[in-house]
């Protein structure tokens, strides 16, 4: 990665800030944007300025560039500027990652969440792959942040989830059929674009109290310790949650030259969940 700078959404913290550290890690200088607020229908709290400010004293302490700003992925000028802020001092941009989103759960939810899940889970993607393609040039790489969850059955598509699991499963389907589209348009480019799905991710997304009681519906009041076996009942390898850092592993392959040849690739990085069964999965084969 080294020479290379790199554009992440949803970087104050979680799977964002791993992937600036380990980016940076492996040479790249970054540009790290957070929204650093709440939205009203998100269930659980959302990063702070300090979150943001603490990914960019880790990057800086790898003796790599940063340059960070609090942008809504939802606002593409916002997008822009902080783009054009970081390629004014890190002078070009190879690689974007659009890992921002929230996962509003519960029946609970007013039903705005559904359009605020797609709002930020679909458009911020869309507006963070449209904002950054005019500066970036043939070796450039695109990576979408999924989701398994999407593509379970009997997850965010259940009732009890509620409107904004619904607006986030249909959003991550989307943005997977998204990159395949993109793929197909920016290949004669030599531009690629992948997505990672992850499984159940330790961040703050997965460990809150309403998505104890989806994964635990059995209880009335679940603790984190209740949810641990069932978030882990969801992969096939025996691992409860996947840290972030797993997903940055993938990130950091689909970003560097090592992928050069593949582009429009869903890589799960779920433990096995999305596998299907022998019967179906040998009628595939
Ligand atoms: N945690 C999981 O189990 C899991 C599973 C599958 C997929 N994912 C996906 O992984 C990605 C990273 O999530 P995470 O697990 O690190 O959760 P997280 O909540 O810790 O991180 C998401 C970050 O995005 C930021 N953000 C939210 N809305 C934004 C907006 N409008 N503009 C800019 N920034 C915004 C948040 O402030 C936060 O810092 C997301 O795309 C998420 O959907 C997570």
């Amino acid at each position: 990665m080294e020479g290379k700078v790199a554009f992440i959404t949803g970087a104050a913290r979680g799977q964002g800030r791993a992937h600036a550290v380990r980016l940076a890690e492996e040479g790249a200088d970054i540009i790290a944007v957070d929204i650093c607020q709440q939205i009203e229908s998100a269930t659980y709290p959302m990063a702070t300025e300090a979150d943001l400010a603490e990914t960019a004293r880790l990057v800086e302490a790898l003796d790599r560039r940063v340059v960070t700003r609090v942008a809504d992925v939802r606002e593409r000028s916002q997008l822009v500027a902080a783009i054009e802020a970081g390629i004014a001092e890190l002078g070009h941009l190879d690689v974007v990652v659009a890992n921002a989103a929230i996962c509003p759960i519960g029946p609970d939810v007013a039903p705005l969440g559904f359009f605020d899940a797609l709002s930020v889970d679909l458009v911020g993607v869309i507006n963070t792959v449209e904002a950054a393609f005019p500066h970036l040039k043939s070796g450039a790489s695109i990576v979408c942040t999924g989701s398994m969850a999407s593509m379970l059955t009997g997850l965010v598509d259940n009732p009890a989830a509620g409107p904004g699991a619904a607006g986030y499963g249909h959003a991550k389907r989307a943005v997977a059929r998204f990159v395949h589209e993109a793929a197909l348009q920016l290949a004669h480019l030599n531009i690629r674009v992948n997505a990672v799905h992850p499984g159940n991710i330790d961040t703050d997304m997965l460990q809150n109290e309403p998505m104890f009681r989806l994964f635990r519906p059995d209880l009335e009041n679940p603790t984190k310790e209740d949810a641990q076996p069932a978030f882990g009942s969801s992969h096939r390898l025996p691992v409860v949650t996947i840290p972030p850092r797993d997903v940055s592993e993938a990130i950091l392959f689909l970003a560097s030259d090592a992928s050069r040849y593949i582009t429009g690739q869903q890589l799960k990085v779920d433990a096995g969940a999305l596998l299907p069964s022998t019967t179906s999965g040998a009628a595939n084969a």
